[in-house]
């Protein structure tokens, strides 16, 4: 009885306990704040809780009730969360949390602690499309605030996230860290992929399997800032996805200059991905009531693989913010790899006959055509000169305009403002513009030193470089903008605080290209960097297209192009045909026509069927390239897979598409040994299939009567007969209305 008694009210105590376990956590639950930032597919989701910690609760695909979101925390048993703040969406350090920051201050008053709590939050839409959610965190000790924007694109799934960063304390605070953005993922593994490489060595892959502690992808090269590392990655979720399966997020940093990514497996296995400025040689010290704006930090997640994933960011790049994103671009003949600096007024007049010769829209006149007192005949010497060499060009760039106006071509030119020999008038003139140590011997990468942005006179001269050409030659049609050099010791003479160097360099970099773009909205910049060092989407805003690699050697292209596609649509890769490799003409050729094409060779070195060829390419190229440049891209066959690399175009209504296709391998006489399956057809309709750009006196062996359903090449394939006698073959699929 006994017994039975106190096992009664223990009973009892149970459930009362119970009770006001339940009832303290519906209090708690009442009082939470939930924010689903939502896109077509996905839902990131914080969620503030009784004392305002804001934590991601969040990251996948969307459910079709909001209100489930609140359940998520409570099936994810992962006992250890000491400080409630784990998963912070933009983690302060210095206070409870102890792994590692998105952003770390010193205050006025010299205390280096942190806590950032929610405040309020805001969702406006900008169109039907782009919605922006703005999230107000404070400290409660000091009058400091920061402010969470995510700018979503509904349709494409893609988010900028970026924040503000302001405070009203006593005198200046002192930002050690400040990152644009703070995600949190969960899931039962994590694989990397990141790009390295070098001059000519561009986008060269990695993938491994994230392991506890931090990796962090950087850049300190202040300028050619991407040169052994752009800031693109991607993280699979589970397990590693492939092109069509698996649940992969795409980052990057829409920033020019340095920027780091730390990536963090914490000891609950839970992914935090940090993303930013680099704070290297970077405290920044901020006034009260100065907004302190970093960089948006882009990303994409897709449940189903690496292609869904990278035509939403190409549509989103073509629709929001490459500049023309969907317009027209120019095919071109360039004299770079042709002449190098060797050229003269005859010469030139000579390669602009040969342009108008070759089809394509316009001459491009590369490095070499200014300075004369200390003359540009090679890259020692005259960079920052910006005026016609005498010599060489007696008769100025009119004269090469007005000549190619009378060739029925357009022209357009090289520069590469931001930088100068110490062989130079300009060094000699002005040696305060120029980034070096002052007590500290010079050091040169490519014979140059860079000009220091941050000085607003020399935002004024880099600026006047592209003005006064555009002055002096309204017609002029195209700018090749190059950067060869990283900073070496850097240092400002005018600027005062020499911590905010990297960042006011930037700063006055965008501030020349603003200029540029108000002045001069849509004539066409090619965003080149001694190859592909300076590839991002803040400065594809102001560029039409980018130079990925001087690097030309079309089998290396495929590779490089390749991995490229995964970030960027085709119409911003600016592809030339050149002598590098020992590829025919016509492999060299079909490989420059997956993106923009252009050539650097000598026309007039051509063997006829050569020349016929090219000729021919040229006007199949000005018939097809709206697929290419507007249509969705599919990989169909991965270089690094097998001995066959494949990539297909659709065009958006699905009537056409094309499929390039590359031996990439010819030991055991290797081939596509096996139909490939298309990819992004419609099932229904019904295509008949011919071969592109034929080598002249060269049969196709496909059978351009025969036709297939869209169902069949998607799930079958087709077999472009690639082999050691045809190394490259382009087919275009055309619908049989
Ligand atoms: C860089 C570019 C090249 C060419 C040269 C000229 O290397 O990447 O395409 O313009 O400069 O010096």
């Amino acid at each position: 009885m006994k017994f039975e008694l106190s096992l009664k009210t223990n009973l009892f105590q149970l459930s009362a306990l119970s009770v006001c376990f339940l009832m303290a956590s519906a209090e708690v639950k009442a009082q939470n704040i939930t924010i689903a930032i939502e896109t077509k597919s996905n839902a990131l989701v914080l969620q503030a809780d009784a004392k305002k910690n804001l934590n991601t609760i969040y990251f996948g695909k969307k459910l079709s009730s909001a209100a489930e979101y609140d359940e998520v925390p409570s099936v994810f048993k992962q006992s250890g969360e000491y400080t409630s703040v784990l998963s912070s969406p933009y983690t302060p350090s210095g206070s409870k949390s102890l792994m590692e920051p998105a952003i770390s201050v010193s205050h006025a008053d010299g205390n280096n602690s942190l806590d950032l709590r929610y405040v309020s939050h805001k969702l406006s839409k900008i169109d039907g499309d782009v919605s922006l959610t703005t999230v107000v965190l404070k400290d409660p000790v000091y009058d400091f605030e920061v402010t969470l924007y995510y700018k979503t694109y509904f349709k494409d799934d893609v988010v900028e996230q970026w924040s503000v960063i302001k405070h009203k304390e006593k005198g200046n605070v002192l930002l050690q860290k400040y990152a644009s953005a703070n995600l949190y993922l969960k899931a039962g593994g994590y694989w990397l992929t990141q790009y390295h490489g070098d001059w000519a060595k561009e986008m060269r892959p990695e993938e491994s399997r994230i392991t506890h502690g931090i990796k962090t992808l950087d850049t300190k090269l202040g300028t050619r800032a991407n040169l052994f590392q752009p800031s693109v990655f991607m993280v699979s979720l589970d397990k590693p996805a492939t092109e069509d399966e698996g649940t992969v997020l795409y980052g990057a940093l829409e920033y020019s200059g340095n920027f780091r990514t730390d990536i963090e497996l914490d000891y609950l296995d839970n992914l935090k991905i940090i993303s930013g400025i680099n704070n290297y040689a970077s405290a920044y010290t901020l006034k009260p009531n100065e907004e302190f704006t970093t960089p948006a930090f882009l990303y994409t997640l897709s449940s189903s693989g690496k292609g869904n994933a990278s035509r939403n960011l190409h549509n989103w790049a073509r629709n929001y913010k490459i500049l023309d994103g969907k317009g027209q671009r120019l095919t071109l003949l360039n004299n770079w790899e042709a002449t190098y600096f060797d050229f003269n007024e005859t010469k030139l007049f000579e390669l602009l006959k040969d342009t108008k010769k070759l089809g394509v829209d316009m001459f491009l006149l590369d490095d070499g055509w200014f300075a004369n007192k200390y003359p540009r005949n090679g890259d020692v010497a005259g960079l920052g000169d910006w005026e016609e060499n005498k010599t060489k060009l007696p008769n100025g760039v009119a004269s090469l305009v007005k000549e190619a106006q009378a060739n029925g071509v357009k022209f357009g030119i090289w520069i590469e403002p931001e930088m100068v020999n110490p062989k130079s008038n300009l060094y000699e003139k002005h040696p305060d513009w120029v980034i070096k140590q002052p007590k500290r011997e010079e050091y040169y990468f490519r014979n140059q030193l860079v000009l220091d942005l941050s000085n607003p006179k020399v935002q004024d001269f880099v600026f006047g470089v592209v003005d006064d050409l555009f002055t002096k030659n309204p017609e002029l049609a195209y700018i090749k903008w190059d950067c060869n050099a990283v900073i070496y010791n850097a240092y400002s003479a005018t600027l005062g605080n020499q911590n905010h160097f990297y960042i006011e360099y930037m700063r006055g970099l965008y501030k020349v290209l603003e200029r540029i773009r108000a002045k001069y909205p849509t004539v066409p910049m090619m965003l080149c960097s001694g190859g592909g060092g300076r590839v991002d989407y803040a400065a594809l805003k102001y560029f039409t297209e980018f130079w990925p690699s001087d690097n030309t050697d079309p089998m290396e292209r495929i590779f490089i192009q390749w991995e490229y596609s995964y970030f960027y649509p085709s119409i911003t890769s600016s592809n030339h045909v050149t002598d590098w490799g020992k590829q025919p003409i016509k492999f060299r050729t079909d490989v420059a026509m997956m993106g923009k094409l252009g050539f650097d060779i000598v026309i007039s070195h051509l063997k006829e069927n050569d020349l016929k060829y090219v000729q021919d390419a040229v006007k199949t190229y000005n018939d097809v390239k709206s697929i290419i440049w507007s249509g969705d891209q599919y990989r169909l066959a991965n270089p690094r897979e097998g001995s066959v690399a494949s990539m297909g175009y659709v065009s958006t209504d699905k009537t056409k598409a094309l499929m390039f296709n590359y031996l990439v391998n010819n030991r055991y006489d290797e081939g596509s040994k096996f139909p490939i399956r298309l990819k992004g057809l419609d099932a229904a309709k019904k295509y008949k299939i011919k071969e592109l750009n034929l080598y002249p006196g060269t049969n196709s062996s496909i059978d351009s009567n025969k036709s297939y359903s869209g169902e069949f090449l998607m799930t079958v394939g087709f077999n472009p007969v690639v082999n050691s006698g045809r190394t490259s073959v382009i087919l275009q699929l055309d619908e049989i209305k």
